[in-house]
């Protein structure tokens, strides 16, 4: 597990040894107004530092970054100013996540230069805030370096080896900081585990380095773990999972974690989609389509992450994880449109397009959850690029074995600081998935309403009875554009913090 050096001080804003220390600024029709904990350092200043942030041109604007040398008056040499936005704008959630997102920025901006450690004096009054700035400083901190050679200094500046990774201080005097810091470290790990394993190169991560990478970190969290190789898939009769992987030199795997809590009285079941490239298979995607394929297995890294998390929080409730595991090649094996598989518990499937590969993995691992009696399964899955069409590449998409439970997990999903909504699985849409030769097809003639086709084709497989939701992540998990607040280009951790939350709500009887 990575370390995440980030201590809490009471120390005074004006006094304490770094680098750099940063403030907030919120935005107000009569120009930038200095942030909670703020208060120290602009004394130093004697009160001027609002009105030389307003002459250097700040606004307050959310994540806007602001540099004043300190000449002097306070121990750090360099303050930095971030934006937080107007103060409360759509209420106290949207001001976590402000909280969030400006210590990510700030500390992203002095990651990967000279500066070796940074001070937060941002607002922290509670324990909420606490965990809102130690997690967006701890998100904003994460590089990925593994393929930067040491001499290849990069535009971006983070070449491996040279790069300072600067070391956190959280300036509070909050009740439960501590607690709330341990969270935001349990959190960040997972998340920034994720991260990693997406923005591996995927000639690395294939299922066999996948699995070996999931048995480490059970290892090191305490979770139980099952790994079925290929030919006990083949004779367990997992066919989505054999016939995914059967194109490609890597052959599949199926991990299962497991986390218990003594006291628990339900079990929680998270699925997650685990394809470590998808090529498409015979049903080959164009060049451009591929690029970002390597993020497929976002679903599964997310349920991975989010075991850790949960191992080191303790909540009481059991949780299981299934990682279907696959690479989607074309290779001499691979299937064929039109070839008849079947799946887990014996259901047949039609695949007419070998593209459309996530749902027929997923089937398996949600068929196979009835032996673990679920009182919630989840599952979680770059699914379909009809995710990205309705609701943009930030947003997930939440449907369910009824509109209440996609309702309940979507709502979730934003407590945890998640974007995700929900969204209906009509029953007319079932029909075009109806196959001529097997029990269903894995795709429909028509296009649209893509995302939910996927859904009602992965409802087919839900245990009888089980409350089930299933959130397409096919945008949030991989950010193609610039970096932004405490979300990197690449790989993001996305559904970590939601799977965690909802965890949390059974075990609290709230979900
Ligand atoms: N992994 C893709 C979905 C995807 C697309 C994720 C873009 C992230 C970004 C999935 O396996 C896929 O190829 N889906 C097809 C389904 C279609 C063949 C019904 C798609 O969305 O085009
Ligand atoms: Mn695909
Ligand atoms: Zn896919």
């Amino acid at each position: 597990m990575t370390t995440n050096p980030l201590t809490i001080t009471q120390d005074d804003a004006r006094s304490v040894a770094t680098g750099a220390l940063v403030l907030g600024v919120t935005q107000t029709p009569d120009g930038p107004l200095l942030a909670a904990g703020s208060e120290a350092a602009d004394a130093a200043f004697e009160g001027t530092l609002a009105a030389t942030l307003a002459a250097l041109g700040a606004t307050g604007k959310q994540d806007e970054l602001t540099r004043i040398a300190s000449a002097g008056r306070i121990g750090a040499p360099l303050i930095v100013a971030v934006g937080l936005g107007e103060e409360g704008r759509d209420g106290e959630r949207s001001t976590l996540e402000s909280l969030r997102r400006a210590a990510g920025s700030a500390v992203r901006s002095l990651t990967g230069g000279t500066t070796q450690s940074i001070a937060l004096s941002l607002p922290a009054r509670d324990a909420a805030e606490v965990e809102a700035v130690a997690l967006g400083a701890l998100l904003g901190r994460y590089t990925f370096t593994r393929y930067r050679s040491a001499s290849n200094g990069t535009s971006s500046g983070s070449a491996a080896g040279t790069s300072a990774t600067p070391d956190l201080q959280l300036i509070t005097s909050a009740d439960g900081a501590g607690a709330a810091v341990g969270r935001a470290q349990a959190l960040a790990d997972g998340m920034n585990l994720v991260r990693d394993l997406v923005n591996t190169s995927p000639s690395d991560l294939y299922p066999e380095t996948f699995a070996a990478e999931a048995a480490r970190v059970a290892d090191d969290s305490g979770l139980g773990i099952d790994v079925l190789d290929h030919d006990s898939l083949a004779s367990g009769g997992y066919g989505g999972i054999t016939g995914v992987g059967q194109g490609s030199i890597h052959p599949p795997r199926l991990v299962r974690l497991a986390y218990r809590h003594p006291d628990a009285t339900t079990t929680v079941v998270f699925a997650g989609k685990g394809i470590t490239f998808d090529s498409g298979g015979l049903s080959l995607k164009p060049p451009k389509a591929m690029e970002a394929m390597k993020s497929d297995m976002g679903g599964a890294a997310a349920v991975l992450g989010a075991l850790q998390v949960i191992a080191a929080l303790k909540p009481k409730v059991n949780v299981v994880g299934y990682l279907p595991m696959a690479e989607n090649m074309p290779g001499g094996g691979a299937q064929r449109p039109s070839d008849v598989i079947t799946i887990f518990g014996g259901k047949t499937v039609e695949v007419l397009n070998t593209d459309a590969e996530g749902r027929l993995v997923l089937a398996d691992a949600l068929a196979r959850s009835a032996q673990d009696s679920p009182s919630l399964l989840i599952d979680v899955a770059t699914l379909t690029g009809a995710q990205l069409v309705a609701l943009g590449p930030r947003i997930a998409g939440v449907m369910g074995s009824d509109d209440d439970t996609a309702a309940a997990v979507a709502e979730t999903a934003r407590t945890a600081g998640e974007q995700a909504w929900p969204m209906p699985l009509p029953a007319e849409l079932r029909k075009g998935l109806d196959s001529p030769v097997a029990d269903i097809a894995n795709v429909a003639g028509e296009r649209f309403g893509g995302m939910l086709v996927a859904g009602l084709f992965l409802k087919e497989f839900v245990p009888d009875g089980v409350r089930w939701a299933h959130v397409d992540i096919a945008g949030p998990a991989f950010h193609e554009g610039e970096a932004y607040g405490y979300t990197p280009k690449g790989g993001t951790g996305a559904a970590v913090r939601m799977l965690v939350q909802v965890a949390q709500d059974v075990a609290d009887g709230r979900l």
